[in-house]
C-alpha cells in the first residue's frame, strides 16, 4: 500500500496546527509542521546576523541550516543543529520576522526539498502534512487535500487564548499583518481545485477533528 499524504492549508490561527496533529495520533499517521521549519530557519537567519529584509542575505543562511522535525505527533520537537527550539520558534520575536523569510524564492524552494524527504521516510502508513502550501505546491498530488479556514474574528480569538501573558490587540495585530504578507506569496484563503474546505468557526476542537477526518474517509 502506498504512503497517504492528508494535505492541510489554513491560516494562521485557524487551528490546523493542533487539529492536523489530533488528526495524525488518531489515524496513526506521522505529522509534519511546515511552518514550524520555516519558524526554526527564522530563528536561524537571525542568529546568524543576516539582514533579513535582502532576500539574498536571507538566503546565504540556507547551506548553515541543519534542521530536523521529529514527526512523531505524540513527541512533536524541532531542532536546529544540536539546539532543542520548539518553544523558541513560537515566540512572538520570531512570529514577527517569519514571513520576511518565507518570501524568499530560494527558501521555499529548499524546505519544501526538506518536507518531501521527510515525508517519503516516514515509516507510517501516512503522514499530514500543514502548512500554507501544501495543497498547491509541497504536495499537490495528495490524496487527500484540506483547506481549514475559520472567521478572522475566531482566529484572533484562539491565537490570544494559546499566548497567554501578550495582549490580545497585539496578538491580533501580528496575525493580521502575517496574513496579509503570507498571502502576498501564496494563496491559502482560497481553496485550490479539488480542495476541501473545513470551516471551523462554529466547531469546537472535536468536531473539527472529525470534520478533517470524514473527509479523509470520504477521499480514500
Ligand atoms: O503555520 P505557522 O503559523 O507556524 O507558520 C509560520 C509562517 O511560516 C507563516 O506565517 C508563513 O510565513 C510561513 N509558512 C509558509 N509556508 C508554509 C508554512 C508556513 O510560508 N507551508
Amino acid at each position: 500500500m502506498s504512503r497517504i499524504v492528508v494535505a492541510v492549508d489554513g491560516p494562521a490561527g485557524s487551528g490546523k496546527s493542533s487539529v492536523s496533529k489530533a488528526v495524525a495520533r488518531k489515524l496513526g499517521y506521522a505529522y509534519l509542521d511546515t511552518g514550524a521549519a520555516y519558524r526554526a530557519f527564522a530563528w536561524h537567519a537571525q542568529n546568524a546576523g543576516v539582514e533579513l529584509e535582502d532576500a539574498a542575505s536571507v538566503a546565504s543562511a540556507l547551506p548553515s541550516f541543519e534542521f530536523s522535525e521529529a514527526t512523531d505527533p505524540d513527541h512533536f520537537s524541532v531542532r536546529v543543529g544540536e539546539k532543542d527550539v520548539t518553544d523558541a520558534i513560537r515566540k512572538p520575536a520570531v512570529t514577527g520576522i517569519v514571513s520576511l523569510v518565507a518570501r524568499v524564492p530560494e527558501v521555499r524552494a529548499a524546505l519544501t526539498e526538506v518536507f518531501r524527504s521527510i515525508a517519503a521516510a516516514t515509516e507510517r502508513d501516512g503522514i499530514v502534512i500543514e502548512g500554507r502550501d501544501i495543497t498547491t505546491a509541497v504536495a499537490p498530488d495528495a490524496q487527500v487535500r484540506v483547506l481549514l479556514t475559520a472567521s478572522e474574528e475566531a482566529r484572533m480569538g484562539r491565537r490570544s487564548a494559546e499566548l497567554t501573558g501578550y495582549s490580545a490587540q497585539v496578538v491580533g495585530e501580528q496575525l493580521k499583518a502575517r496574513d496579509r504578507a503570507d498571502s502576498r506569496v501564496v494563496d491559502f484563503m482560497t481553496a485550490a481545485d479539488g480542495v476541501t474546505t473545513v470551516d471551523s468557526t462554529e466547531l469546537d476542537f472535536d468536531e473539527t477533528v472529525d470534520a478533517v477526518i470524514a473527509v479523509i474517509r470520504t477521499n480514500l
